[in-house]
C-alpha cells in the first residue's frame, strides 16, 4: 500500500558500538513523528542489537541489506529469508551496488523477490540506470524482470526504489522533477498501490524538493543514513511534507 516511508541503508559501515549509539539516536528523534515509517538496514550483524535499542512494533522498522533465496542449506556465508524474518520485516532487494561487485542479475533479484514473498518479508526492489538518459529503460526492464511470477495481486506487498546509479553516492542527486517522471514511467507496471521511494544522495538540504512531488512516496537514504542528526532531519522534512497528503 502506498505510504510515506524513509528508509535508510547503512551499508558496510558502523561498528557494534557506533550502531548502538546511532539507532539508539534515531529512536529518539523520530519516536514522536507521525504520518511516516521510518526503517533501518544496519549491516546484517548488528540487527538484534538494534532491534534490542528501537524495540519491536515501534516507530522503526528493520530490514537487512541483501539475503539468499533458499530457506535454509549447506550455504556458508548466506542468510535466509527465515532468518530474516525472525528479526526484521523488511529486505533491500538488488541494490546497484550488490549487482556491481556481487554480480547479482536480474534472475537472482527475481529469485530474493520471490522468496521474501513467499516468507511475508517485504523486499524493496532497487532499480536504477547506470548511465543519464532521457525517460531511462533499464529500470523499467529492471523492475519487469524483479516482478517476473510474482501474481498482480503482491504487487501492493513489495516497495520499489528508484535508484539511478549515477545518483548514490556522488553528491550528484537527481532532479526531483526528473525523479518524479521516471516513477511515474515504472508504475504503469502495474505499481498503483505500491510505495515508491526515491534514493542517490538524498540529503537534508535537497529533501525538500523529493517531499513535494506526490509521485514519490519515499526515501532509500544511504551515506545520510549514517549522521544521526541529518537522517533526522530528512525524516522531519518527509512528515512534516507528506503528513496531510497521505
Ligand atoms: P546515497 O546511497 O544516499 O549514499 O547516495 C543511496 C543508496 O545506496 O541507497
Amino acid at each position: 500500500m502506498r505510504r510515506p516511508i524513509v528508509a535508510g541503508n547503512w551499508k558496510m559501515y558502523t561498528r557494534s558500538a557506533d550502531a548502538h549509539i546511532l539507532a539508539t539516536a534515531v529512536r529518539n528523534s523520530v519516536m514522536n513523528l507521525e504520518g511516516i515509517e521510518v526503517i533501518i538496514c544496519p549491516p546484517a550483524l548488528w540487527v538484534s542489537e538494534v532491534l534490542a535499542v528501537v524495540g519491536r512494533g515501534g516507530k522503526i522498522e528493520l530490514g537487512v541489506q541483501n539475503m539468499y533465496f533458499e530457506a535454509e542449506g549447506a550455504y556458508t556465508g548466506e542468510i535466509s529469508p527465515l532468518m530474516v524474518r525472525d528479526v526484521a520485516k523488511y529486505v533491500i532487494i538488488g541494490h546497484s551496488e550488490r549487482r556491481a561487485y556481487f554480480g547479482e542479475n536480474n534472475l537472482d533479484v527475481n529469485e530474493k523477490v520471490l522468496a521474501a514473498l513467499r516468507s511475508g518479508l517485504v523486499p524493496i526492489i532497487c532499480v536504477g540506470e547506470r548511465k543519464r538518459e532521457g525517460l531511462p529503460k533499464e529500470p523499467r526492464y529492471q523492475l519487469e524482470e524483479a516482478l517476473h511470477r510474482v501474481p498482480k495481486k503482491h504487487y501492493r506487498d513489495v516497495i520499489v526504489a528508484y535508484e539511478p546509479v549515477w545518483a548514490i553516492g556522488t553528491g550528484e542527486n537527481a532532479e526531483p522533477e526528473y525523479v518524479a517522471k521516471v516513477v511515474s514511467y515504472l508504475r504503469e507496471v502495474g505499481l498503483a498501490d505500491t510505495p515508491v521511494l526515491y534514493g542517490g544522495s538524498v540529503n537534508s538540504k535537497n529533501v525538500e524538493g523529493y517531499a513535494r512531488r506526490p509521485e514519490i512516496d519515499g526515501l532509500l537514504v544511504g551515506s545520510a543514513s549514517v549522521r544521526a542528526a541529518e537522517f533526522a532531519s530528512i525524516c522531519q522534512t518527509w512528515a512534516k511534507e507528506k503528513i496531510f497528503k497521505a
